[in-house]
């Protein structure tokens, strides 16, 4: 298939671009580069041994998206392009509903116009909000997100849900990535967020290579195990895959569905540091701090519908997941 990635440049897209490619698919990338490089598309390029297409536009420019989506003759979307940082977001709730509701929007309507009518969608486990009860499973109700990036992405659910209703031929997969983290094999792309990260995994490869002091963990007065916040880790080379076999469910699939990607296994911040520390063979300093507003202690989910619906399972474990960091770091490390 000739598949649009939006938010192609980015973490998730540039490892789905590799993916697809490898699998035979033509991949075209349509970012606006508020998050990436263009590099990231020579990267791709040495990777694979296929350049693929790059259109730096925006999602909330139709026309660019309609020229886009007929120039390229394109089958199929996938829908990366959004904001994601969950403080933003509640700083700056108007940016957040612009760029990833209002940009959805408008790429539907360019979808429309140029009769492209599936889509994988780059949802996230937050629209279960703090869960009732582990495993999370896709028949449970959605929850209320604590945060305007949470809410644009339970309201894009919605929104391909009500399209779906209203045109039976279209199909959209959404799917729920729990914690993606690690990076492709090769050293060549990875995560590699401006500033200081937020997110755990990027924060303790910067302690690993020293550019960080030590590790904030916060909060181990959880009612975990070790006491610290437990997540459900997922390779993004996993999740890349998983990108590849939703596209041949929604060719074969109208309607609308939401699919778990992750292992259905829980790793505690302490194990990740241990997991971390075994890649990069030297201790880590680490200080426990108070807990984050708004985290909650536990969410790991139930993968079992992305192996009956997609054929999809996790093959990787948080060793390959934080080794893959840690030489996606010190490559890109020595290259600054
Ligand atoms: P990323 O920031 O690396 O990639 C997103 C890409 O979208 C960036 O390259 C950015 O430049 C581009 N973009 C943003 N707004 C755009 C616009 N208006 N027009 C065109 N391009 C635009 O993030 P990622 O980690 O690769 O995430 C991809 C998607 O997955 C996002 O929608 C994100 O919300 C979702 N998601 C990510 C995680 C995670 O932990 N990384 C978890 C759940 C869901
Ligand atoms: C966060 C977002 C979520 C988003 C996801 C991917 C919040 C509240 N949630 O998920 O909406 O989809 O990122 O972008 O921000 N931790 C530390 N020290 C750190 C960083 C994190 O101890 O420096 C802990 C956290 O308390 C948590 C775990 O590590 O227990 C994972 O945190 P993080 O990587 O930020 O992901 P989430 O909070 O799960």
């Amino acid at each position: 298939m000739k598949v649009l990635l939006t938010g192609g440049t980015g973490f998730i897209g540039s490892h789905t671009a590799v993916c697809l490619i490898e699998s035979g698919h033509t991949a075209v990338l349509y970012d606006n580069l508020s998050n990436s490089k263009p590099e990231v598309v020579d990267a791709i390029e040495t990777i694979t041994g296929a350049r693929p297409a790059f259109v730096e536009g925006d999602i909330r420019d139709g026309a660019k998206l309609v020229e886009t989506l007929k120039a390229y003759e394109i089958d199929a979307v996938i829908h990366f392009a959004g904001l994601k940082a969950v403080g933003e977001s509640v700083e700056k709730p108007l940016l957040y509903y612009d760029n990833n509701i209002a940009g959805t929007v408008t790429l539907l309507q360019a979808m429309k116009e140029c009769g492209v009518n599936k889509l994988i969608f780059s949802s996230s486990s937050t629209v279960y909000g703090t869960p009732v009860s582990l495993p999370l499973t896709e028949d449970m109700p959605t929850g209320t997100p604590t945060n305007p990036y949470g809410r644009t992405k339970l309201m894009i659910e919605e929104i391909l849900r009500d399209l779906c209703e209203a045109q039976p031929e279209f199909a959209a997969v959404c799917l729920r990535y729990f914690n993606p983290i690690g990076a492709h094999d090769s050293g060549l792309i990875g995560e590699d967020p401006n500033g200081i990260p937020n997110n755990l995994l990027p924060y303790v490869a910067r302690v690993a290579s020293g550019k960080l002091e030590y590790v904030r963990v916060f909060g181990d007065d959880y009612p975990t195990p070790d006491g610290t916040g437990v997540r459900d880790y997922i390779h993004v080379v996993d999740l890349a895959r998983g990108h590849v076999d939703a596209l041949t469910y929604a060719e074969n699939h109208a309607g609308w569905e939401a699919i778990n990607l992750g292992t259905g296994r829980g790793s505690s911040v302490l194990e990740v540091i241990a997991a971390f520390e075994k890649a990069c063979g030297k201790k880590l300093p680490y200080k426990v701090l108070q807990r984050r507003a708004g985290d909650i202690a536990a969410n790991w989910c139930c993968p079992d519908k992305a192996e009956k619906l997609l054929g999809w399972k996790a093959q990787y474990g948080i060793a390959e997941m934080c080794s893959s960091s840690w030489k996606f770091e010190r490559m890109h490390t020595q290259a600054k």
